[in-house]
């Protein structure tokens, strides 16, 4: 479903124009679908959300009863999930991470990193030397696998299995699982390993790619002698922005996640969704300023426009909406623009052809006035988007309790 819940709708409706547009977030929808989530998943299993796919404070604390923890991906991120939800666990991925902010983690206590190469692996030692006392840091090596039998083939995103600035080359996993276990960094602990290799896989895909991690994880483990605590599964549950009716199958991947967990007793498995736990309870709510014909084409313009939600620009689709008709009547003494056509184009206020929400939309007779709400945008959509190109307004924020 991305038509506006009730509630958003009733608030859509309500807000002047120049409240417009707006991000409407549905924080009851986004209670339901994490307590169908967490309900899909085997309770071994720990849920980190992705901080990255959208970390307004009232999304972290909303989805807090339902998250085993946060994977940050920043001393940015790092700093602002700590004051949102202080005492949550943190995992610290990402990388390029720097001194300053491998310090500032180590000084905060977070829970978890999960170093990118060898490189970081010496960085963290030295500082950790520094910084940790007697506490040992858990580190869970993020290696970029080759994933065989095509799992990675439908993802849009792949950034393991293929060459990518990502995790360790499994070439030098022996060299990393030595450094880690040999004594040469005694302020680290291999507390497991840890893969995030592609974005947009449904769940059969999810759980081949979860069955070739564990294998492998578990395959070194047992060639080095050393005790596999956690295995990271990372994140990349599929959203369907063509078919938005369409959820990935938590159940099915639950009930696969279970099964890969009873075959491995005592290993903890964890996964760090972003985009399918948080995309379906935002909207982005706007106006039809004008309608125009261009070349035999319809475009309607909206305030706002890709500034605010690049997700349609960024990953190549037509962002889903709903058209709320406009009750009021037209002020002006000219006649109000009014589409001829069954399709419109939805642009936005950028001086760019690429500032495009959908194209063709099915509109008949949409007018200036009208109300378009797009869907699906409660991930990688506000905080991904280029807010000061133009100059203009920013988006008023709602969150609906
Ligand atoms: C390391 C890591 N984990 C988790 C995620 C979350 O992915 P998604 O939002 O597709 O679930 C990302 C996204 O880029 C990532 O880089």
């Amino acid at each position: 479903m991305t038509a506006p819940t009730p509630p958003v709708r009733d608030l859509v409706r309500a807000l002047h124009s120049e409240e417009l547009p707006a991000y409407v977030y549905d924080l009851t929808a986004l209670r339901e679908h994490l307590a169908g989530v967490r309900e899909a998943l085997p309770s071994s299993v720990e849920l980190y959300y992705a901080a990255k796919a959208n970390p307004e404070p009232e999304i972290l604390t909303a989805l807090r009863p339902y998250v085993d923890g946060y994977e940050v991906s920043s001393g940015g991120e790092l700093r602002h999930v700590g004051k949102a939800v202080p005492g949550a666990p943190l995992a610290f991925g990402g990388p390029g991470k720097t001194p300053a902010e491998i310090d500032e983690a180590l000084e905060r206590g977070v829970e978890r990193f999960h170093v990118e190469s060898v490189y970081e692996l010496r960085m963290l030692a030295e500082l950790a030397a520094r910084h940790a006392g007697d506490r040992r840091i858990a580190v869970l090596p993020r290696f970029n696998l080759p994933v065989g039998g095509g799992a990675l083939d439908g993802s849009a995103l792949a950034m393991g299995g293929r060459p990518t600035p990502f995790g360790v080359d499994p070439s030098q996993a022996d060299e990393v699982v030595a450094l880690l276990t040999d004594g040469s960094l005694p302020h680290l602990e291999l507390r497991g390993i840890h893969a995030h290799l592609a974005s947009g896989l449904e769940a059969p895909e999810q759980l081949a790619v979860a069955e070739a991690i564990v294998a492998w994880a578990v395959r070194l483990a047992a060639w080095h002698g050393f005790p596999l605590a956690e295995v990271t599964l990372g994140g990349g549950m599929a959203v369907d922005y063509a078919d938005p009716g369409a959820r990935f199958d938590w159940t099915a991947y639950g009930a696969g996640l279970a099964r890969l967990a009873a075959a491995h007793p005592g290993l903890t498995l964890r996964i760090e969704p972003g985009r399918a736990l948080t995309a379906y309870c935002g909207w982005y709510a706007t106006e039809v300023l004008d309608v125009k014909r261009s070349h035999g084409a319809e475009f309607a313009v909206v305030r706002g426009g890709t500034h605010h939600l690049r997700t349609p620009a960024t990953k190549g689709h037509d962002q889903p909406c709903t058209v709320l008709p406009s009750d009021e009547p037209w002020p002006h003494a000219w006649p109000r623009p009014v589409a001829s056509g069954d399709r419109v184009t939805l642009a936005g206020q950028l001086c760019t052809p690429k500032d495009v929400l959908a194209r063709e939309v099915p509109a008949p007779g949409l007018r200036a006035g009208d109300r378009v709400v797009f869907g699906v945008a409660g991930a990688y959509a506000w905080n991904i988007s280029h807010h000061d190109f133009l100059m203009h307004p920013r988006p008023g924020f709602h969150f609906l309790v």
